[in-house]
Protein backbone atom coordinates (compact mmCIF):
# COMPACT_ATOMS: atom_id res chain seq x y z
CA UNK A 1 0.00 0.00 0.00
CA UNK A 2 1.25 3.95 -0.64
CA UNK A 3 0.75 4.87 3.28
CA UNK A 4 1.56 8.26 2.48
CA UNK A 5 -0.69 8.86 -0.24
CA UNK A 6 -3.52 6.54 1.85
CA UNK A 7 -2.95 8.63 5.09
CA UNK A 8 -3.27 12.08 2.97
CA UNK A 9 -6.67 11.14 1.64
CA UNK A 10 -8.03 9.72 4.89
CA UNK A 11 -10.47 11.74 6.80
CA UNK A 12 -12.97 10.53 9.39
CA UNK A 13 -16.63 10.71 7.45
CA UNK A 14 -19.95 10.93 9.51
CA UNK A 15 -22.48 10.81 6.96
CA UNK A 16 -23.03 7.23 4.76
CA UNK A 17 -25.12 6.59 1.82
CA UNK A 18 -27.61 3.68 2.22
CA UNK A 19 -25.23 1.44 -0.20
CA UNK A 20 -23.57 -1.46 1.61
CA UNK A 21 -20.49 -3.06 0.92
CA UNK A 22 -20.40 -5.87 -1.04
CA UNK A 23 -19.59 -9.40 0.35
CA UNK A 24 -16.51 -9.92 -1.74
CA UNK A 25 -15.26 -6.41 -0.23
CA UNK A 26 -16.05 -7.88 2.85
CA UNK A 27 -14.08 -11.14 2.15
CA UNK A 28 -11.05 -8.67 1.15
CA UNK A 29 -11.24 -6.87 4.88
CA UNK A 30 -11.54 -10.15 6.46
CA UNK A 31 -8.56 -11.24 4.27
CA UNK A 32 -6.89 -8.70 5.21
CA UNK A 33 -7.10 -8.26 8.49
CA UNK A 34 -5.20 -11.53 8.99
CA UNK A 35 -2.04 -9.98 7.37
CA UNK A 36 -2.49 -6.73 8.66
CA UNK A 37 0.25 -4.86 10.76
CA UNK A 38 0.47 -5.53 14.38
CA UNK A 39 2.61 -4.10 16.95
CA UNK A 40 2.39 -6.86 19.66
CA UNK A 41 2.21 -10.04 17.42
CA UNK A 42 1.43 -12.04 20.15
CA UNK A 43 -1.86 -10.76 21.21
CA UNK A 44 -5.01 -12.55 20.68
CA UNK A 45 -7.52 -10.29 18.26
CA UNK A 46 -10.31 -11.05 16.39
CA UNK A 47 -12.16 -9.31 13.66
CA UNK A 48 -15.91 -8.94 13.68
CA UNK A 49 -18.08 -7.19 10.87
CA UNK A 50 -21.48 -5.87 11.56
CA UNK A 51 -24.17 -4.70 9.20
CA UNK A 52 -27.55 -4.32 8.84
CA UNK A 53 -29.47 -2.92 12.30
CA UNK A 54 -26.67 -2.18 13.91
CA UNK A 55 -27.08 1.31 14.13
CA UNK A 56 -29.86 1.14 16.69
CA UNK A 57 -28.23 -1.65 18.77
CA UNK A 58 -24.65 0.59 18.91
CA UNK A 59 -27.20 3.94 19.67
CA UNK A 60 -25.50 4.91 23.40
CA UNK A 61 -22.70 2.07 23.22
CA UNK A 62 -20.05 3.96 20.92
CA UNK A 63 -19.85 7.71 19.37
CA UNK A 64 -18.93 10.54 20.91
CA UNK A 65 -21.89 11.76 23.33
CA UNK A 66 -25.48 11.53 21.64
CA UNK A 67 -23.79 11.25 18.42
CA UNK A 68 -23.26 8.10 17.09
CA UNK A 69 -21.86 7.96 13.67
CA UNK A 70 -24.82 5.95 11.56
CA UNK A 71 -23.17 3.78 9.00
CA UNK A 72 -24.65 0.72 7.00
CA UNK A 73 -21.23 -1.44 8.43
CA UNK A 74 -18.96 -1.13 11.58
CA UNK A 75 -16.32 -3.08 12.41
CA UNK A 76 -15.48 -4.39 16.10
CA UNK A 77 -11.86 -5.17 16.53
CA UNK A 78 -11.38 -7.92 20.14
CA UNK A 79 -8.19 -8.34 21.66
CA UNK A 80 -6.60 -10.24 24.59
CA UNK A 81 -5.65 -8.26 27.43
CA UNK A 82 -2.02 -7.83 27.97
CA UNK A 83 0.56 -4.91 27.95
CA UNK A 84 -0.16 -2.78 24.98
CA UNK A 85 -3.33 -4.21 24.03
CA UNK A 86 -5.13 -1.20 23.32
CA UNK A 87 -1.67 0.72 21.39
CA UNK A 88 -1.69 -2.68 19.63
CA UNK A 89 -5.84 -2.32 18.58
CA UNK A 90 -5.12 0.94 17.93
CA UNK A 91 -1.89 0.05 15.06
CA UNK A 92 -3.85 -2.65 13.56
CA UNK A 93 -7.45 -1.16 13.40
CA UNK A 94 -5.65 1.73 11.62
CA UNK A 95 -4.21 -0.56 9.11
CA UNK A 96 -7.48 -1.75 8.52
CA UNK A 97 -8.90 1.82 7.82
CA UNK A 98 -6.00 2.38 5.90
CA UNK A 99 -6.70 -0.76 3.69
CA UNK A 100 -10.49 0.31 3.26
CA UNK A 101 -9.23 3.62 2.66
CA UNK A 102 -7.21 1.74 -0.56
CA UNK A 103 -10.41 0.12 -1.36
CA UNK A 104 -12.24 3.76 -1.87
CA UNK A 105 -14.52 2.66 1.57
CA UNK A 106 -15.01 5.89 4.11
CA UNK A 107 -14.60 5.43 8.02
CA UNK A 108 -14.99 6.93 10.91
CA UNK A 109 -13.57 5.60 14.49
CA UNK A 110 -15.87 5.70 17.34
CA UNK A 111 -15.00 5.63 21.48
CA UNK A 112 -17.00 3.39 23.72
CA UNK A 113 -16.08 3.28 27.48
CA UNK A 114 -17.57 -0.18 28.52
CA UNK A 115 -16.29 -3.23 26.44
CA UNK A 116 -19.44 -5.89 28.01
CA UNK A 117 -21.54 -3.36 27.47
CA UNK A 118 -20.74 -3.12 23.39
CA UNK A 119 -20.81 -7.18 23.55
CA UNK A 120 -24.04 -7.46 25.20
CA UNK A 121 -24.99 -5.36 22.73
CA UNK A 122 -23.66 -7.19 19.79
CA UNK A 123 -24.52 -10.17 21.25
CA UNK A 124 -20.77 -11.41 20.77
CA UNK A 125 -20.17 -14.11 22.30
CA UNK A 126 -15.89 -13.97 23.16
CA UNK A 127 -13.94 -13.97 26.06
CA UNK A 128 -11.78 -11.28 24.09
CA UNK A 129 -12.68 -7.56 24.93
CA UNK A 130 -13.56 -4.90 22.86
CA UNK A 131 -10.84 -3.21 22.08
CA UNK A 132 -12.00 -0.56 19.12
CA UNK A 133 -14.91 0.02 16.78
CA UNK A 134 -15.16 2.16 13.43
CA UNK A 135 -18.28 2.67 11.09
CA UNK A 136 -17.61 2.20 7.75
CA UNK A 137 -18.97 2.57 4.25
CA UNK A 138 -19.57 5.27 1.27
CA UNK A 139 -19.44 8.31 2.12
CA UNK A 140 -22.17 11.22 1.13
CA UNK A 141 -19.97 13.22 -0.22
CA UNK A 142 -20.15 16.89 0.75
CA UNK A 143 -18.67 20.18 -0.85
CA UNK A 144 -17.31 21.19 2.76
CA UNK A 145 -14.80 18.61 4.46
CA UNK A 146 -16.24 17.84 7.63
CA UNK A 147 -13.50 17.69 10.56
CA UNK A 148 -14.50 17.84 13.92
CA UNK A 149 -12.68 19.25 16.32
CA UNK A 150 -13.30 19.90 20.01
CA UNK A 151 -12.30 21.09 23.64
CA UNK A 152 -14.37 18.59 25.41
CA UNK A 153 -17.59 16.42 25.14
CA UNK A 154 -19.88 18.66 25.79
CA UNK A 155 -19.02 21.00 22.41
CA UNK A 156 -19.20 18.15 20.30
CA UNK A 157 -22.87 19.08 19.12
CA UNK A 158 -22.33 22.25 18.37
CA UNK A 159 -18.87 21.63 16.50
CA UNK A 160 -20.51 18.88 14.87
CA UNK A 161 -23.19 21.56 13.48
CA UNK A 162 -20.86 24.16 13.16
CA UNK A 163 -18.64 21.85 10.47
CA UNK A 164 -15.93 23.41 12.25
CA UNK A 165 -12.71 22.81 10.87
CA UNK A 166 -9.38 23.36 12.61
CA UNK A 167 -5.96 22.57 10.90
CA UNK A 168 -3.98 19.40 13.05
CA UNK A 169 -0.55 19.88 14.47
CA UNK A 170 2.67 20.75 12.02
CA UNK A 171 5.74 18.44 11.93
CA UNK A 172 7.70 21.46 13.86
CA UNK A 173 5.21 21.31 16.49
CA UNK A 174 5.23 17.69 17.09
CA UNK A 175 9.11 17.25 17.58
CA UNK A 176 11.88 18.08 19.53
CA UNK A 177 15.59 17.61 19.28
CA UNK A 178 17.45 15.49 22.21
CA UNK A 179 14.52 17.23 24.95
CA UNK A 180 11.07 17.74 25.03
CA UNK A 181 10.56 21.11 23.94
CA UNK A 182 13.55 21.99 22.22
CA UNK A 183 13.40 22.70 18.86
CA UNK A 184 16.97 24.08 17.86
CA UNK A 185 18.71 22.47 15.24
CA UNK A 186 15.72 20.00 14.17
CA UNK A 187 15.30 21.47 10.75
CA UNK A 188 18.89 20.62 10.16
CA UNK A 189 18.63 16.87 12.18
CA UNK A 190 15.19 16.07 9.85
CA UNK A 191 17.34 17.26 6.50
CA UNK A 192 20.13 14.87 6.97
CA UNK A 193 17.47 12.06 6.50
CA UNK A 194 16.70 14.01 3.13
CA UNK A 195 12.70 14.30 2.91
CA UNK A 196 12.30 10.56 4.04
CA UNK A 197 11.76 11.31 7.87
CA UNK A 198 10.13 14.24 7.43
CA UNK A 199 7.69 12.36 5.82
CA UNK A 200 6.99 9.90 8.10
CA UNK A 201 6.35 12.39 11.42
CA UNK A 202 4.43 14.81 8.49
CA UNK A 203 2.05 10.89 8.38
CA UNK A 204 1.54 10.99 12.27
CA UNK A 205 0.47 15.13 12.17
CA UNK A 206 -2.50 13.48 9.45
CA UNK A 207 -3.33 10.89 12.09
CA UNK A 208 -6.55 10.78 13.44
CA UNK A 209 -6.75 11.09 17.52
CA UNK A 210 -9.90 11.03 20.10
CA UNK A 211 -11.17 14.57 19.85
CA UNK A 212 -8.66 15.51 17.83
CA UNK A 213 -6.55 16.15 20.34
CA UNK A 214 -3.35 14.36 19.16
CA UNK A 215 -2.21 14.26 23.13
CA UNK A 216 1.64 13.21 21.77
CA UNK A 217 4.73 13.92 20.48
CA UNK A 218 8.51 12.87 19.26
CA UNK A 219 11.88 13.20 20.62
CA UNK A 220 14.53 12.82 18.19
CA UNK A 221 17.64 11.73 19.72
CA UNK A 222 21.10 10.04 18.90
CA UNK A 223 19.76 8.09 16.10
CA UNK A 224 16.76 7.35 18.43
CA UNK A 225 12.88 8.78 17.94
CA UNK A 226 10.67 8.11 21.54
CA UNK A 227 7.11 8.71 20.75
CA UNK A 228 5.60 10.45 24.54
CA UNK A 229 2.07 10.68 25.16
CA UNK A 230 0.76 14.61 26.56
CA UNK A 231 -1.77 14.56 29.62
CA UNK A 232 -4.91 15.18 28.22
CA UNK A 233 -7.65 15.73 30.56
CA UNK A 234 -10.12 15.39 28.00
CA UNK A 235 -8.74 11.84 26.91
CA UNK A 236 -10.10 8.85 28.76
CA UNK A 237 -7.31 5.98 29.19
CA UNK A 238 -8.21 3.60 26.38
CA UNK A 239 -8.69 6.13 23.83
CA UNK A 240 -5.33 8.14 24.36
CA UNK A 241 -3.94 4.51 24.19
CA UNK A 242 -5.94 4.26 20.66
CA UNK A 243 -4.18 7.21 19.45
CA UNK A 244 -1.10 6.41 20.48
CA UNK A 245 -1.18 3.36 18.36
CA UNK A 246 -2.50 4.81 15.34
CA UNK A 247 0.36 7.57 16.01
CA UNK A 248 3.37 4.63 15.69
CA UNK A 249 1.31 2.92 12.70
CA UNK A 250 1.41 6.47 10.73
CA UNK A 251 5.25 6.60 11.46
CA UNK A 252 6.13 3.34 10.60
CA UNK A 253 4.60 2.38 7.75
CA UNK A 254 6.26 5.30 6.25
CA UNK A 255 9.20 5.25 7.84
CA UNK A 256 9.90 1.59 7.02
CA UNK A 257 9.88 2.22 3.45
CA UNK A 258 13.43 3.56 3.60
CA UNK A 259 14.43 2.44 7.47
CA UNK A 260 13.76 -0.90 7.25
CA UNK A 261 11.84 -3.05 9.22
CA UNK A 262 11.59 -0.99 13.04
CA UNK A 263 11.32 -2.28 15.91
CA UNK A 264 9.77 -0.41 18.99
CA UNK A 265 10.38 -0.93 22.98
CA UNK A 266 7.89 0.30 25.21
CA UNK A 267 8.60 2.23 27.97
CA UNK A 268 11.63 4.40 28.84
CA UNK A 269 12.73 7.23 31.28
CA UNK A 270 11.04 10.27 31.08
CA UNK A 271 13.98 12.23 32.89
CA UNK A 272 16.92 11.59 29.90
CA UNK A 273 14.24 13.47 27.64
CA UNK A 274 13.58 15.95 30.25
CA UNK A 275 10.07 15.53 30.12
CA UNK A 276 7.99 17.59 32.00
CA UNK A 277 5.27 15.48 35.36
CA UNK A 278 2.82 13.70 33.26
CA UNK A 279 4.36 13.06 30.05
CA UNK A 280 5.52 9.63 29.38
CA UNK A 281 7.70 7.76 27.04
CA UNK A 282 5.46 5.42 25.21
CA UNK A 283 8.04 3.73 22.70
CA UNK A 284 11.73 3.97 21.55
CA UNK A 285 12.85 2.68 18.20
CA UNK A 286 16.50 3.20 16.49
CA UNK A 287 16.11 4.71 13.19
C1 LIG B 1 -9.86 6.46 19.53
C2 LIG B 1 -10.72 7.38 18.70
C3 LIG B 1 -12.07 7.49 18.95
C4 LIG B 1 -12.88 8.32 18.16
N1 LIG B 1 -14.23 8.36 18.41
C5 LIG B 1 -15.02 9.11 17.60
C6 LIG B 1 -16.45 9.11 17.78
O1 LIG B 1 -16.96 8.44 18.67
N2 LIG B 1 -17.21 9.85 16.95
C7 LIG B 1 -16.65 10.61 15.93
O2 LIG B 1 -17.39 11.27 15.22
N3 LIG B 1 -15.30 10.63 15.72
C8 LIG B 1 -14.49 9.89 16.52
N4 LIG B 1 -13.12 9.86 16.30
C9 LIG B 1 -12.55 10.59 15.15
C10 LIG B 1 -11.81 11.87 15.56
O3 LIG B 1 -12.70 12.86 16.04
C11 LIG B 1 -11.02 12.37 14.35
O4 LIG B 1 -10.02 11.45 14.05
C12 LIG B 1 -10.40 13.74 14.57
O5 LIG B 1 -11.41 14.71 14.78
C13 LIG B 1 -9.51 14.15 13.39
O6 LIG B 1 -10.22 14.16 12.17
P1 LIG B 1 -9.82 13.24 10.94
O7 LIG B 1 -9.97 11.81 11.38
O8 LIG B 1 -10.76 13.61 9.84
O9 LIG B 1 -8.39 13.50 10.58
C14 LIG B 1 -12.30 9.08 17.10
C15 LIG B 1 -10.93 8.95 16.84
C16 LIG B 1 -10.14 8.11 17.61
C17 LIG B 1 -8.69 7.97 17.29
Amino acid sequence: MNYSALIQNRKSVREFSDKYVSFADMDVIKAYFNKARRLVPELKTELRLFGLDTRAVLEGAAGYKQFLVGAPQYMVLLSEKGPQFEENAGYLMEDLILKLTEMGLDTCWLTFTDSEYVKSALEIESELEVAAIAAFGYGVKTTKRLRLNFLSMKNVDDAAKRRYMEPKRSVSELVSLDSWGNRQGIEEYIGFYDDMLWEALYAVSQAPSYLNRQAYGFVLHGGQISLISTPDEHTLEIDARLSLGIALLHFTAVAENWAGKLQWRFGGEAAKLELPEGYAVVATCAL
